[in-house]
Formats: structure tokens, sequence, C-alpha cells
């Protein structure tokens, strides 16, 4: 009886953890029950003094997980031997280190050596999400930081000039679906990008070129004026870059997409639908985006024994 009881146990135990990656929703219980209000007061008062960086710390986390899995290897500095992973030409609209420092301060004061560096970016961004006007979550913790940040390692980031075959291959080769990468691109309702990203649509920057026949021809033009300022002009995605919604999906509907990868999932039939469910239905949108994010945050996590809970994100210890 005791023998039968015991080997149940053996059979429950490893479904439990392999479910969830060793991370769970109340890991930070007992060894730091404020951890979530400590992450969350640093970023409702960073955000409070700038709504922007809701955009950029959400970014940071997607960046963070699609390079070597959610490990806070985004944080790291260069130094000089190795040039880190924020260095890269991909880091462009990179920032909001400072906010995860001030978080990572507070929680160092109350709980040394606790919650790691990747746990603080995760909460962070869900925190943004919500901050923006997005869905409440929560999501599991116990990830553990990692020690390596290479500038070599973003080529594999999806780039600005992917078409619709290439995102869904590339977000396949994490485990996501056409949808869950549809989803997971309307994290583009927040935030801006670059001149730089997409002036290669606009045929006054590539006279080689036509205009990209997928731009609105007012956008187009718009656009054209906006970027005569330089490479580093920062341009919305949508008409409400700081707030979480989904008006960025009706924007690719009018053919004013920011990025050609914006633009490419309404001018692909495999994720035009998609595309035009989410514009019209915000709630599902919310919905399936805070399934994809919660997915996206336990990305290859490390767990007890393969990361350290960095002092300083900054810093490997
Ligand atoms: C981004 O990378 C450039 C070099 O490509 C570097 O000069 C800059 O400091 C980096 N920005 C951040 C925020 O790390
Ligand atoms: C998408 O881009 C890839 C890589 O550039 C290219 O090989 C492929 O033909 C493109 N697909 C479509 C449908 O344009």
């Amino acid at each position: 009886m005791i023998s039968y009881f015991i080997a149940a146990l053996f059979l429950i135990i490893p479904l439990i953890s392999s479910a969830t990656n060793g991370l769970s929703i109340d890991h930070y219980m007992f060894s730091c029950p404020f951890a979530e209000s400590m992450v969350k007061n640093a970023v409702f008062q960073a955000l409070n003094n700038d709504p922007t960086l809701a955009a950029a710390l959400l970014r940071m986390h997607f960046h963070d997980c699609f390079i070597q899995g959610c490990d806070g290897s985004v944080l790291i500095d260069s130094t000089e031997d190795n040039t880190a992973e924020k260095d890269s030409p991909a880091n462009l609209s990179l920032r909001g280190f400072e906010v995860i420092d001030d978080a990572k301060k507070l929680l160092e004061d109350s709980c040394p050596g606790i919650v790691s560096c990747a746990d603080i970016l995760a909460m962070a961004a869900r925190d943004s999400v919500f901050f923006a006007g997005g869905a409440v979550y929560d999501i599991p913790k116990g990830r553990k930081d990692g020690r390596r940040s290479r500038i070599e390692d973003t080529i594999n980031l999806p780039q600005p000039s992917f078409n619709a075959s290439s995102l869904i291959r590339v977000f396949g080769q994490h485990g996501f679906s056409a949808q869950e990468m549809v989803a997971l691109s309307g994290g583009h309702t927040l935030g801006i990008a670059r001149c730089s990203s997409f002036k290669n649509r606009l045929s006054k920057f590539d006279p080689t070129h036509e205009v990209d026949p997928s731009l609105e021809p007012n956008f187009a033009k718009s656009l054209s004026l906006r970027c005569l300022a330089g490479d580093n002009v920062p341009v919305p995605f949508d008409d409400t870059p700081n707030i979480f919604d989904n008006d960025y999906f009706a924007s690719v509907q009018r053919g004013t997409g920011l990025l050609f990868s914006d633009q490419a999932l309404f001018s692909s039939p495999r994720t035009r639908d998609l595309v035009s469910l989410y514009g019209s239905n915000r709630a599902l949108f919310l919905f399936d985006f805070q399934r994809a994010i919660i997915k996206m945050g336990v990305l290859e996590v490390k767990e007890e024994g393969e990361g350290e809970v960095r002092l300083n994100c900054r810093r490997i210890n």
C-alpha cells in the first residue's frame, strides 16, 4: 500500500514540475512575499513619469526570451572581453534598464539574493501591459539568470524586413503557432519604430525602389516627410502608442502598418484573417496575447542549478 502510494507520488511529481518548467505562480510566497508588489511599484512609478517605457519593457522581455530563453541575458552590460546582446544594432529602441535596476535594488534590500533578474523583467513586462490598459494576469516565476550574453546571438531575432512566412518560421522555431505569432505581434500596439527600420519602404530614400505597394499612399507620403529629419525620428506603431488596445490591427488593416513585418501580416493570406479577427475583437486579442506572452515568458527557462540569481542585473555574479 505504502509503496504503491510512493510510486504514485513519483509519477505525479515529475508531471507537475515538467508541466510548469519548475516555475510556479507563488514561487516567492515564502521567500519574498512582497516581490510582486515591489516590482509593480517600481514599474508604475517609472511609467507614471514616462508612459513610453511600457513599450520598452515589453520589448525587452521579448528580446530576452527570444535569445537563449528568458534568462535576463538582455540586461547584461558589455565588458572588456565581451560585447553583450544589448549592444547589438537590433537594440536601437531597448531602454528602461534603470527600471529593472530600481526594482532589483528594492528586492535586494528586503530579500537579498532571492529574486532573479529574469523574473523581474517578466513581471515588469506584465505590469507594463496592465498599466497601459491591457489584461491583468499571473505569471509563473522561478527563472534563473543566465551567464551568457553575446552580441552574435541577436541575429536570431525576427527582423522588420520579414514577410509573414519568415515570421511564422522564426516564431515556429520557438513553438508558436501562426495565431500566437500574430497575437504577439499585437505587442506593437505599444511604442514606436525609428525611420531607419522602415525607410527602405519609402522611394524617397531608395530611388531604386518603388514605394512599398502595401503602404497606404497618403501614409507613405507623411512618413517620407517625417523621415526627412533623420533615421532616428520615432513614429508610433498606431494612433495610441501608450495604450494596450487592438488599434494596431486596425492600423495594419488600413495599410498603415509601420514596419514591413507589420503590414506583411495583412498582405499574406496565411495571417490576414487573424489580423481582421483581432482588429474587430479587442477582448479576444487581449486574451490570446495574454496566453501567448505567458508561453513566451517560459521559453527555455533556466532552472535551479542551470543559472544564478544575479545580485546586479547588469553583471554575472
Ligand atoms: C545599442 O548598441 C549600440 C551599438 O550598436 C550602443 O552604442 C548603444 O549604447 C546600445 N544601447 C543600449 C541602450 O544599450
Ligand atoms: C518570404 O521571405 C523569404 C526570405 O526572404 C523568401 O524566401 C520567400 O519567398 C518570401 N515569401 C513570400 C511569400 O514572399
